[in-house]
């Protein structure tokens, strides 16, 4: 009886020695994590980019590489400088159907403010309600693109505007019958006055006017801005964690770099669904290179999480699905890899930069949290009156 009692005794202590030292190894993960965490959120928040952990890029990337952070003020072309009169004149023309065709479908039907600047649809509707073949851009942070669109067909927002007013599906019109029609308006006179010194409506004079106003549609200060200036509480440990992965394991950041989050270059995810319906061949189209068959402009990522669905064809309907997208690395891009258009044989080679990540769903949620922290503060448009 003796005996075992001892036994029991000798097992108990055996059992509270072993169990001590399992609490003291976990608590030990959990203080060395928190002081991994402690670490990053100071050097992140601490105001001085040139602090922070070393980002993770491919060689071929480096020379479009320039570091994440601010927006940079905007810039406005010598041949277009800012006013708030053409501004003003720039907004009206935006939010004016009569320049459409029909004078139905104004750039805002497909550029709402309220729906992110695009319209939250995979494709939009146009003239008499016809479907459009790519997903709507949100015109947000526009200003940063050098070459606007999907495809990148052209290179300024003057030349940018006068494409959707032609385009059949869109607003179905012509450049000089807009014209016309908007000179015909008396009220519109005061306001060309007032941006350009007389009352002469000439396209060109529009193009420029939407394109001011344009420009002045950007992002104002988001969590992320605020965090990366000090604030090291806004953020919580996933979008903190989420942060540091974009820079690194996930490598997101070879391609969505700057205060804009985009190079600017165009690349090859592998959604161009070579040889499938709804085959878009991108870059190609317009520079006729086959090394740019598949390729698309990389969309900035500023209030992402207000502009879905996502990709050139709206194909991903959340950023977790875009995420873990990446995350295997877009095995099966495409079920064939050539096409022949207009005679010529082509193929689509996806990026070697888009590879399997082995993210965690832990990480997933976490990138998801940071690209959330990108978005700032919806402001309230006040729609102009329009002139009569
Ligand atoms: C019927 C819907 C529709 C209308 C109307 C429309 N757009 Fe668009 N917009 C789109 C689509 C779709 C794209 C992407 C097309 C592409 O890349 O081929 C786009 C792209 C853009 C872009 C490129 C953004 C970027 O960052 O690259 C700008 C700028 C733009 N539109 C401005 C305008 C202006 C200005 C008007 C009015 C004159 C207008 N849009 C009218 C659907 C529309
Ligand atoms: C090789 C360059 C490259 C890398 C690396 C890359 N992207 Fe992209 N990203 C693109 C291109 C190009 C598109 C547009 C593709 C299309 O429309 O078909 C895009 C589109 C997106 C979109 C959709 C945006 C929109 O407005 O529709 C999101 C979100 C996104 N990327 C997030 C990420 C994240 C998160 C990572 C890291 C896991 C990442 N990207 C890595 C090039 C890249």
């Amino acid at each position: 009886m003796k005996n075992a009692i001892s036994w029991i005794l000798v097992l108990f202590i055996l059992v509270s020695v072993l169990n001590n030292c399992l609490n003291t190894s976990v608590k030990k993960e959990i203080r060395e994590k928190a002081a991994f965490m402690d670490k990053l959120r100071n050097l992140y928040s601490s105001g001085d980019p040139s602090r922070w952990p070393k980002s993770v890029l491919d060689t071929e990337s480096i020379s479009t590489f320039s570091e994440i952070g601010h927006l940079p003020e905007i810039s406005f072309p010598s041949d277009n400088q800012y006013s708030s009169e053409k501004e003003l004149l720039g907004k009206t023309l935006f939010f004016d159907p009569r320049l459409s065709k029909s004078e139905q479908i104004a750039c805002a039907s497909c550029h709402d403010p309220e729906l992110g600047w695009c319209d939250n649809r995979t494709f939009s509707f146009g003239h008499d309600r016809q479907l459009g073949v790519r997903n709507a851009m949100s015109i947000i942070n526009t200003a940063y693109a050098k070459n606007p669109f999907w495809d990148g067909r052209v290179n300024s927002l003057e030349k940018q505007s006068q494409k959707p007013i032609e385009d059949q599906r869109e607003m179905s019109g012509h450049m000089d019958m807009a014209a016309g029609k908007i000179a015909a308006i008396k009220g519109y006179q005061v306001l060309f006055e007032k941006a350009f010194g007389d009352k002469s409506v000439t396209k060109e004079r529009i193009s420029k006017a939407i394109a001011t106003f344009e420009r002045t549609v950007r992002s104002s200060a988001s969590k992320f801005d605020y965090f990366i200036d000090g604030k090291a509480d806004v953020y919580t440990d996933d979008e903190l964690m989420g942060l540091h992965l974009f820079r690194t394991k996930a490598q997101c950041i070879n391609c969505h770099n700057s205060g804009y989050f985009s190079n600017n270059t165009f690349e090859n995810i592998g959604t161009s669904l070579l040889g499938e319906k709804g085959e878009d061949l991108g870059r190609y189209l317009v520079t006729k290179n086959v090394d740019d068959a598949g390729k698309f402009r990389v969309p900035g990522l500023r209030e992402v999480s207000r502009t879905g669905p996502y990709f050139h064809n709206g194909s991903m309907a959340t950023l977790q699905e875009v995420i873990a997208f990446y995350s295997k690395g877009n095995p099966e891009y495409s079920q064939k890899r050539t096409t022949i258009h207009e005679g010529i044989t082509l193929n689509s080679e996806k990026s070697g930069m888009v590879r399997m990540l082995e993210l965690s769903d832990r990480e997933i949620v976490q990138l998801e949290a940071f690209l959330k922290t990108l978005s700032s503060k919806a402001g309230r448009i006040t729609i102009p009156e329009l002139p009569k």
